[in-house]
Order: structure tokens, then C-alpha cells, then sequence
């Protein structure tokens, strides 16, 4: 099935509508703090992007923030600084970012025809890292 797939996505000319970056490949690691780049393609003008927290081991995401909206597009980049808008990193740091067309009050309709996500990514914090090696040290 999966071999299908792959094969059927590879004949289609041109996908009109994905995000590269986050897209696909490895899962990428954003800290809070930094300046990323996020990529895409698409040929809505009016659209929404917002950040999306996945909730573990449900197939259900929670909505947080929209961080870029235009009546202006298409574009193909923005910049983020990336942050979690007081959502809990504990409860979860796999997040994506789900584009809409349309203003905002159509961010999140399922049943909107215009809409793609990105792949996952996870939000880290420097934090984290110390905590971790700090937490290792304890244990030796
Ligand atoms: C969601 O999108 C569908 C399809 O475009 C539309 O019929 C419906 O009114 C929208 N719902 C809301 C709450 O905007
Ligand atoms: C991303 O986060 C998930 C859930 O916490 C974890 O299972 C996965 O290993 C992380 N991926 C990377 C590349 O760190």
C-alpha cells in the first residue's frame, strides 16, 4: 500500500499546494528563540496559517495561535520565532502548521475544501536539554 502510494504521489506533475519546510524528511527540532524559515507553495491569496499542538496518542490536534495571514498571496516563505504561545511543551512538543483559505474564522474547518498542513515538528527549549543532562548526572 505504502509502495502504491509513493509511486501514485511521484506521476502527479505538480503538487499545487505542500509545505518543504516543515515537510518532508527527517523530524525536525525547533528551539524557542530562534528565527526559522518556513517554506510552502500554494496558490490561495487569501489564507491563514496557524500552529497546531498533536495531541499524544490521539488523532486530534489542539489550535493555538495563527501566525501569518494574507490577502495578498500567494507566498512562499515567512519567518517565525518560534515560541508556543503558552501551550504546554510537557503535554506535548509535536506541532504542525495547517494553512486554511479564507480569512481567519475559516482556520480549522475540516470541511473547508482549501487546506494543507505541514509535517511535524517538535518545539524544544534549551531548558529541556539542561534538565535532561542535569537529570543523567543525578542518575550516575
Ligand atoms: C466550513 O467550511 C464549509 C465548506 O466550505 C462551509 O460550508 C461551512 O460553513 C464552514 N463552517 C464554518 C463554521 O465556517
Ligand atoms: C519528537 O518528539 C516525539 C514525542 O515526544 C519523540 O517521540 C521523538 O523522538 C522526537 N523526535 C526527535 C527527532 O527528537
Amino acid at each position: 500500500m505504502l509502495v502504491h502510494a509513493l509511486l501514485f504521489l511521484s506521476v502527479i506533475p505538480a503538487v499545487t499546494s505542500e509545505f518543504f519546510s516543515p515537510g518532508a524528511g527527517p523530524r525536525l527540532i525547533w528551539k524557542t528563540g530562534e528565527v526559522q524559515e518556513v517554506r510552502y507553495k500554494t496558490s490561495f491569496v487569501t489564507y491563514t496559517i496557524a500552529l497546531w499542538q498533536q495531541n499524544p496518542g490521539q488523532g486530534s490536534a489542539k489550535l493555538g495561535p495563527i501566525i501569518f495571514q494574507t490577502t495578498n498571496g500567494p507566498n512562499a516563505k515567512l519567518t517565525w520565532l518560534v515560541q508556543t504561545y503558552g501551550m504546554d511543551l510537557d503535554s506535548s512538543n509535536v506541532f504542525f502548521l495547517w494553512l486554511f483559505e479564507g480569512d481567519s474564522s475559516a482556520q480549522g474547518n475540516q470541511s473547508a475544501p482549501g487546506q494543507f498542513s505541514s509535517a511535524y515538528f517538535n518545539i524544544t527549549t534549551v531548558n529541556q536539554f539542561r534538565v535532561r543532562r542535569h537529570k543523567h548526572k543525578q542518575r550516575l
